[in-house]
C-alpha cells in the first residue's frame, strides 16, 4: 500500500485528479469507479475544471461503475448516486448516461441485482481504477462493519452512524435510507488501481485502523491491504492518528517521477 501524506485537501484533490487524468490517457476507454459522498467533490471539481479548460483528455470512450447505491429513493431522487455523479462528474465531462452504470435498486429485481451488476463490471472487462472514500466508522463503500472480505455487490443495511453521517444530505435523519445496494470488499479487490482519499480529522482514526490496523471485518477498509496496488492520499488532518508518517512522506519523496501512482 502506499501511503501518501500530503497538507490539504486541495493537494490531495489535484493528485487524484491527474491519477485519473494519466488512466484516461492512457486508456481512452478506461472503467472508472466513482465514489460519492463529500471527499471526492474536489477531485470531482478539478476534473471538471481541467475539461472545460480544454486540457483533459477525451472521456468519451469512458465507462463508470458507481460504488454504491440507496435503496428506496424515488427514482430520480438528487441524492440518488446515480443522479449524485451525473450532476458533480459525468455530464460536465461529456460522458453519455448509458456509459455511467450503478447498482439498480429497482424493487423488484432486488434479489438480482448484485449479481447483474457484478456481470455488468465483468462484460466491461473489469474496473481499471476505483476511487474510494472511508467512513468515519471504518467501511468502505457502504461495507459496513462486519462485512464479509469476500463480499460481492448485495444489499445491506446502514449503521446508525453512517445514517448520521449522511443526514446532511437530507432534510433529516428519518429521511435517509436504511438500505444500499454496494460493491462488496470483495468487488473492490478485482479492481486493478484503488485510489482511497480521506481529509479531515473525523477520518483519522478510521484511517489508521485501516492502513496500519490488523486485517478485520471490523475494520471493513483494512481489506486493502489485500490488495497490490493502492494509493492512499491524505491532508494532514487525516494522517494525524498514523504512526509511521515520516517513513511514507520519504519513500514518497524518493519516488522517481516516472513511476506515478
Ligand atoms: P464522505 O463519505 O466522503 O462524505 O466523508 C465517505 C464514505 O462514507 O465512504
Amino acid at each position: 500500500m502506499e501511503v501518501v501524506p500530503l497538507d490539504t485537501a486541495a493537494e490531495v484533490a489535484t493528485l487524484a485528479a491527474d491519477t485519473i487524468e494519466a488512466v484516461v490517457a492512457a486508456r481512452p476507454s478506461a472503467v472508472l469507479g466513482l465514489a460519492t459522498g463529500s471527499t471526492p467533490l474536489l477531485t470531482y471539481a478539478e476534473l471538471v475544471r481541467r475539461h472545460e479548460h480544454g486540457s483533459a483528455p477525451s472521456y468519451a470512450q469512458v465507462r463508470c461503475f458507481n460504488l454504491d447505491e440507496y435503496v428506496g429513493l424515488p427514482p430520480g431522487h438528487p441524492q440518488s448516486y446515480r443522479a449524485t455523479i451525473a450532476r458533480e462528474l459525468t455530464d460536465a465531462l461529456g460522458i453519455a448516461p448509458d456509459r455511467v452504470h450503478g447498482p439498480d435498486p429497482e424493487e423488484a429485481g432486488l434479489p438480482t441485482a448484485g449479481e447483474r451488476y457484478e456481470a455488468a463490471i465483468a462484460a466491461a472487462g473489469g474496473i481499471d481504477l476505483q476511487v474510494l472514500g472511508i467512513g468515519t466508522d471504518g467501511h468502505l463503500a457502504f461495507n459496513e462493519p462486519g462485512s464479509s472480505l469476500a463480499s460481492l455487490t448485495r444489499i445491506k443495511t446502514l449503521t446508525e452512524r453512517t445514517r448520521q453521517d449522511n443526514a446532511r444530505f437530507f432534510g433529516s435523519l428519518d429521511d435517509v435510507p436504511r438500505h444500499v445496494l454496494t460493491q462488496g470488499l470483495g468487488t473492490i479487490l478485482r479492481a486493478r488501481h484503488l485510489l482511497l482519499l480521506a481529509t479531515g480529522a473525523a477520518k483519522a482514526a478510521a484511517l489508521a485502523a485501516a492502513v496500519e490496523g490488523p486485517l478485520a471485518a471490523s475494520s471493513p477498509a483494512s481489506v486493502l491491504q489485500l490488495h497490490p496496488h493502492v494509493s492512499v492520499l491524505l491532508d494532514r488532518e487525516a494522517a494525524s492518528g498514523l504512526t509511521r508518517t515520516a517513513h511514507y512522506r520519504e519513500v514518497y519523496d524518493a519516488k522517481p517521477a516516472w513511476q506515478g501512482l
